[in-house]
């Protein structure tokens, strides 16, 4: 093992330096091949390449190494580069969008794609993965829902969790294994009016109960990472955020690992108007913890000069690249700074069979039958059938964040219904666009002519994988283009009709709900989405996933999550109902068109009763809620069963209801099951308006169903 400190203490405060920095793979690899460009944008000579400490951005294992020998070469004090990667939903095995994982509420399954992921990107030369992403959102608007796992903080920790460790496998000592950066502290998803790289304003209490558990939750699972935000918070951007950094992050958490900037976010504090120039930038974000510079450039311009002028110290700088050498270190970097980089691995551990099989089973478990008045499962004995729609033959389900993903090695719905129906005519027609602005409706007569002649209809619409992710707010969230108008007639040529909707995030789809006699959500899903789709239209998976986000009505609505406050003045009548002077709105009810926790099934699930083991606890003890289910169909099925809570009497305003535990269980034909769930004071916790966490003493509801819809709810009280 080499030793840490006396590398440190051998290290010129350039070199030191140098490690602070992480660069974009094209400024060397141009460079190397004699083009200064990208060198020179960014305030690099050739030397510089010797000393940086870490490089993302580049395209296979191959690349790697050679960036990593060339580097190695010229650096005398011979500290391998850190190579990083945004590994989100696979490297190139494809699975759903994480906002789809959620929905299968199945953390296990969540660790094996992750255990996936990182054993094709540690073959191609990954190191550290900027996943998970675990921002807490509540806007459909911001295109970013889609890396996030839920609405819920605790599912959100949860998957969070699983994320980690089925990245860091058995260890990262093992090489096919990846170190998580957590991303991005703190609050993103606050974004105001859900556009992206938007303000963020919140009151301490609500950051500490519902945004900030996540981060801690992937940290204490092991995290090694953490990047801060792009937004300001409370006024200050969270890269210059000494409060976030320094107090809550280093000293309250105790965070030991390294915190990355995102990309070029020490030049945007000058945008934000907090800095005056790069220097004073460089000061501001290092001095607020940051330890490593995504692409600025400022700190390897200025750390030194500020070094000198006494504006950051020596020893902090030490303690900076200290905690980048441990983290080499804790990667076997100084042993082998390739890890399992290997062309040859990449080619054979990718897109294998077995993967493809893990990320078909998770796209299964992350649909969710949204509605389905009976056409749902199709027969497979069906003569002749119609997909119709922009996405009944397209390889595009991979969405934002496909890493190396390739729509070629994508099944479409059409690939996926061919091989599940033999000798079916099937008749594909496109039908229209699914980009905004669209308006070409020329396709709209073969597609109603291909329902009028087909036994059944598959209508794939949705929105285009490049509308969610990074940059991709929307204002509107209805179904782009004109596919609305071609559902409809479609619909109305045939009645037979089931939608396959494909989306990176929550879609108000109202309309075509009121029509749709089915609708699967498919999300974005991935490499194996055609073959996912196809098992779930015909009945060989029954759909088991529930929203773990709110659909809303219309884009008004929005923000809107389960978890919401009473206010003074809730509505008392129905829904859509208007009543003065009472918290709804004029021209639409106030609650979503599919709750959290919504989602159907090919079994028929009964909530038969439930029972609590008793009215009062005291701090010590649990209280028992069980919940008998009858699987009343001869189709086995996976149902997930959830418990909610609601305090009822609290020093703050506490949310209606708030998940409280959930168990995805599986249920033989006519199967009958008692679920049990022990609910303790930790529970109960809350954070206050003095921001601390506590429980009080009280009356509580518990009820099981799903957001909104109680099935059963008892009373109990904390004593
Ligand atoms: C994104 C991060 C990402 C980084 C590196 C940024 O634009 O906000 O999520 O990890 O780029 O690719």
């Amino acid at each position: 093992m080499v030793n840490l400190d006396k590398l440190l203490s051998q290290m010129t405060l350039s070199e030191k330096i140098g490690q602070l920095n992480l660069y974009n793979a094209n400024v060397f690899i141009e460079s190397q091949a004699g083009i200064t460009g990208p060198l020179v944008n960014a305030g690099l000579t050739p030397d510089d390449l010797y000393r940086v400490g870490s490089i993302h951005n580049y395209n296979n294992a191959e690349e790697m190494i050679t960036l990593q020998e060339a580097h190695l070469k010229g650096d005398r004090n011979k500290i391998p580069m850190l190579f990083l990667m945004d590994v989100i939903h696979g490297y190139k095995t494809i699975y759903p969008i994480p906002l789809g994982l959620g929905c299968s509420f199945d953390p296990e399954l969540v660790e094996e794609c992750s255990r996936m992921a990182a054993r094709e990107a540690a073959a191609g030369g990954v190191f550290v993965n900027y996943a998970p992403m675990v921002d807490y959102c509540r806007d459909a608007r911001w295109g970013r829902i889609m890396e996030t796992c839920s609405e819920d903080t605790g599912l959100n920790c949860i998957m969070g969790a699983a994320q980690v460790k089925g990245y860091r496998g058995e260890g990262l000592d093992r090489d096919d294994t990846l170190a998580s950066c957590v991303k991005h502290f703190a609050a993103y998803g606050g974004a105001e009016a859900g556009r992206d790289y938007n303000t963020v304003e919140l009151s301490e209490h609500i950051l500490r109960e519902f945004y900030l558990p996540a981060y801690k939750a992937c940290i204490d699972a092991g995290a090694d990472m953490i990047m801060p935000s792009f937004n300001s918070l409370n006024g200050v951007p969270a890269t210059a955020n000494s409060w976030l950094l320094n107090t809550i992050l280093r000293d309250e958490w105790g965070f030991e690992g390294v915190v990355v900037t995102d990309y070029n976010a020490i030049s945007e504090l000058m945008v934000h108007g907090v800095a005056e120039n790069g220097k004073q930038a460089a000061e501001l974000a290092f001095n607020c913890g940051n330890h490593i510079d995504m692409v600025s450039s400022n700190y390897l311009k200025y750390l030194e000069e500020l070094v000198k002028e006494g504006k950051i110290t020596e020893e902090e700088i030490d303690n900076a690249v200290m905690r980048v050498l441990k983290l080499k270190q804790k990667l076997g970097l100084f042993e082998d700074p390739y890890r399992a980089a290997s062309p040859e691995k990449e080619r054979s551990i990718c897109l294998t069979p077995e993967h493809r099989a893990i990320a078909r089973r998770a796209a299964t478990e992350s649909a969710v039958l949204l509605k389905n008045d009976g056409v749902l499962p199709f027969s497979k004995k069906i003569k002749k059938i119609a997909l119709i729609g922009p996405y009944a033959d397209n390889n595009k389900l991979l969405s934002w964040w496909r890493c190396h993903g390739e729509n070629d090695d994508t099944v479409t719905v059409k690939q996926g219904v061919e091989k599940m129906l033999d000798g079916a005519e099937i008749i594909c027609v496109r039908g229209c666009g699914n980009e905004c602005g669209d308006t070409d409706i020329t396709g709209f007569e073969a597609a109603v002519d291909a329902a009028k002649q087909a036994d059944a209809v598959v209508l794939c619409i949705g929105e285009h994988g490049e509308y969610c992710g990074e940059g991709n707010s929307r204002a509107t969230l209805g179904l782009p283009g004109v596919q609305l108008e071609l559902a409809t007639k479609v619909m109305a040529a045939n009645h037979n009709t089931a939608v396959l909707l494909f989306t990176g995030r929550p879609l108000a789809i109202t309309e075509l709900d009121q029509e749709a006699p089915a609708i699967i959500n498919m999300w974005h899903p991935g490499t194996e989405g055609g073959n996912a789709a196809a098992e779930l239209l015909f009945g060989k998976a029954n759909p088991c996933g529930k929203l773990s986000v709110t659909f809303p009505k219309e884009v008004g609505q929005c923000p809107i999550y389960y978890n919401h406050a009473n206010t003074g003045r809730p509505k008392t009548k129905a829904d859509g109902v208007r009543e003065i002077n009472r918290s709804n709105y004029i021209d639409c009810g106030n609650l979503p068109l599919y709750s959290f926790g919504h989602g159907l099934s090919y079994s028929n699930f009964v909530y038969e009763n439930m029972s609590i083991s008793k009215l009062n606890m005291n701090k010590n003890e649990t209280v028992t809620v069980s919940v008998t289910i009858y699987n009343d169909s001869n189709v086995a099925g996976k149902e997930t069963v959830q418990l909610y809570i609601r305090d009822k009497i609290a020093s703050n305003v506490r949310p209606i209801q708030q998940l409280a535990a959930f168990k995805k269980v599986s249920f033989d034909a006519f199967e009958r099951k008692t679920i049990s769930f022990a609910i303790n004071e930790e529970m109960l916790r809350f954070w206050n308006n003095e921001n601390k966490l506590v429980s009080e003493t009280g009356e509580f509801e518990v009820f099981t169903g799903y957001a909104d819809h109680k099935y059963f709810s008892e009373n109990f009280r904390l004593i």
